[in-house]
């Protein structure tokens, strides 16, 4: 069976959005991947994932809620519906069948300000610890990228940055080379 890395992600005013695009391009040196945003995820992880990628924004602390999300649209959001969020999405999350979920690595990442950024809330930390709960075996360590303001932009170090991050986890999931 060929095996995919799954990167899951919400988005407000459509950083996350970016960032998430910048792993999976990262992750592709290594081995195919893939973004959903999180209102059309699977709740059953494909049999066929080997790495799922879990990323959203950081809203009050930790990851979004209904009331948070509706802040974000008063302010003109809106990449991902209201309705789901990581919290809600890793809630529902089926385990998959057999050893997958043994098998299967997770990671997380968010986005959340820069200046407030030795404030502890993060929803990549709360999301890993549902995470490891649930079994599931975290690849790395979660990882934060920061966006100047609450709605933007996101400076082009931090795109690289999700790069170079994406293509470490492919290193560490398959131990090898890229590929051509
Ligand atoms: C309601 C709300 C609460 C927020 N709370 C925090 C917070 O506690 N810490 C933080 O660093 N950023 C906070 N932010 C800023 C978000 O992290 C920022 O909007 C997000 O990273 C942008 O990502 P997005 O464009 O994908 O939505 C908050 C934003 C909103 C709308």
């Amino acid at each position: 069976m060929s095996e995919n890395a799954l990167i899951v992600y919400e988005s407000m005013f459509g950083n996350t959005e970016r960032i998430a695009r910048a792993v999976r391009d990262g992750l592709r040196a290594y081995l195919p991947a893939e973004t959903v945003p999180v209102n059309q995820a699977p709740d059953v992880v494909p049999a066929d994932v080997r790495l799922l990628v879990v990323g959203g924004p950081t809203h009050a602390f930790s990851m979004s809620r209904l009331s948070t999300r509706q802040d974000a649209w008063k302010q003109g959001g809106l990449v991902t519906p209201v309705e789901v969020g990581i919290r809600e999405w890793l809630a529902a999350m089926k385990q998959p069948a057999g050893d997958q979920v043994k098998r299967l690595q997770v990671t997380t990442f968010d986005t959340r300000i820069a200046r407030v950024r030795r404030l502890p809330g993060s929803a990549a930390r709360s999301a890993a610890k549902l995470l490891r709960r649930r079994g599931y075996q975290m690849l790395t360590t979660s990882e934060s990228f920061f966006v100047n303001e609450t709605t933007g932009p996101i400076r082009d170090v931090e795109i690289e940055r999700a790069e170079r991050w994406g293509a470490e986890l492919g290193r560490l999931l398959t131990g090898s080379a890229k590929v051509a």
